[in-house]
């Protein structure tokens, strides 16, 4: 088979090494794909959509596979020009991919199907924003494209009022409703689906680590970190979300008229009352996927293939018992900035954990350097928490760069 991933970072270095170590060779391609994913797939160059599109047709491409969000929105959906050039694609179709483009697309979506989602206002000007500041703490979710700065968990009515100023008179992040959201208390888990039209397969769940600094401080990131293991739910919870929220979820898009095929990615909250929707994302979570896909056995690309056709098998895949962790190396200056061009050293003496290239590039003497926020994933298994974290940590260390920043609690906090 000819397999094709969107994408370039650590999630689809992660995404195509599970491909290749699918039972049977396939050829596996990557759009933009990176340096260290050359070693495992061909990149593919062309300027843009239409022209992959018309690249995959001509060469053939059996399989297309959703790597990260942004092609699933763009112009007229990577999928829905997939289908109509009749190649199979494991990621939905732009109508639905709205779940994860649109705030108010998917909080509505979660009300209508009764769904629990935290209680909202949708405001269209800082006027009805500052009168839906009815309690503190609140959080405030700008409805549009923010580079992951777009949501404020605000302690004070102050604070609350100056990201109303920013985002809906300044317009820092341009035209855009507001969300005003009743803040939920409680740990976060993120849940993945495989969803195939009217079935759905739950996989490994995770929990990732957003915040830049030890015990949760500093910014939000694109995530630090990441565990996963089948033991982070046990069946009494899995059996709650799974009724509460995956099956309202995959039935609602087909009642909306719509179907989905590809990764869904439930980010919750487990509150006092229960799980709760904070957010969906169409495609694999990123840094989870590098924690999960390592414990991933079977036949992950005919799995991808036969589902993107829609026939999902789940007996293709399982995944191994035990603790899967994720440490992310990050560059100097992130998450305001990043800072490109540091020699990595140390990435031969890694043994014993997988290292996927979240942003790196080769230097013109055939060294790896930092091109990115996020650079590297270093990730270890084990029989439980402890072991997989040590030996991450272990493997982590003999990694460095100057001004890279790595987290010291992750699998650590929200356990001990
Ligand atoms: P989002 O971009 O919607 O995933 O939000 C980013 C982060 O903000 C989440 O991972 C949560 O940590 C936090 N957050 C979002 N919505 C809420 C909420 N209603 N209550 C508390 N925290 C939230
Ligand atoms: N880890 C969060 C995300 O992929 O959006």
């Amino acid at each position: 088979m000819k397999i094709l991933v969107t994408g370039k970072g650590g999630r689809e270095h992660a995404l195509i090494t599970a491909l290749s170590e699918s039972p049977e060779k396939h050829e596996l391609f990557a759009y933009p794909g990176s340096d260290a994913i050359a070693a495992l797939a061909t990149r593919v160059d062309v300027p843009g959509l239409p022209e992959l599109i018309a690249w995959m047709k001509d060469n053939g491409i059996d399989l297309c596979m959703a790597g990260e969000e942004a092609l699933l929105v763009k112009d007229r959906g990577l999928s829905n020009l997939c289908a109509k050039a009749g190649i199979p694609c494991w990621g939905p179709l732009k109508e639905i991919a709205q779940l994860e483009a649109s705030k108010t697309f998917a909080k509505k979506f979660l009300q209508r199907h009764g769904i629990p989602t935290a209680d909202f206002t949708i405001c269209t000007n800082a006027e009805e924003a500052n009168a839906a500041l009815t309690e503190t703490p609140i959080v405030l979710k700008f409805d549009g494209l923010a580079a992951g700065k777009g949501v404020a968990v605000c302690t004070s009515k102050t604070e609350a009022q100056q990201f109303i100023g920013d985002v809906m008179e300044k317009r820092c992040f341009g035209e855009g409703d507001l969300l005003v959201e009743k803040c939920l208390t409680g740990p976060e888990i993120s849940i993945f689906a495989s969803v195939c039209d009217d079935k759905y397969q739950i996989l490994m769940p995770a929990r990732d680590y957003k915040r830049i600094r030890d015990n949760d401080q500093g910014p939000n990131t694109g995530g630090m970190g990441a565990v996963a293991s089948l033991e982070l739910a046990d069946a009494a919870l899995m059996q709650r979300i799974e009724a509460e929220i995956v099956k309202p979820t995959v039935e609602g898009i087909l009642k909306d008229g719509l179907s989905y095929r590809g990764f869904l990615y439930f980010g919750l909250m487990l509150t006092p009352t229960g799980p709760q929707v904070i957010e969906y994302n169409c495609r694999f979570g990123d840094p989870e996927a590098e924690a999960v896909l390592p414990m991933l056995r079977g036949d992950f690309a005919n799995y991808a293939f036969e589902a993107a056709r829609g026939i999902l098998q789940p007996a293709l895949i399982r995944f191994e018992p035990g603790w899967s962790i994720c440490l992310i190396s990050a560059s100097a200056g992130y998450p305001a900035s990043s800072h490109s061009g540091d020699v990595i050293s140390g990435l031969e003496s890694v043994q014993g954990a997988r290292v996927y290239h979240c942003g790196t590039k080769r230097n013109t003497v055939g060294q790896y350097e930092t091109n990115g926020g996020r650079v590297l994933a270093i990730v270890a298994q084990g029989a439980t928490r402890v072991e997989a974290r040590e030996k991450a940590y272990v493997e982590s260390t003999k990694v460095t760069f100057d001004g890279l920043q790595r987290r010291s609690d992750i699998g650590r906090m929200h356990f001990e």
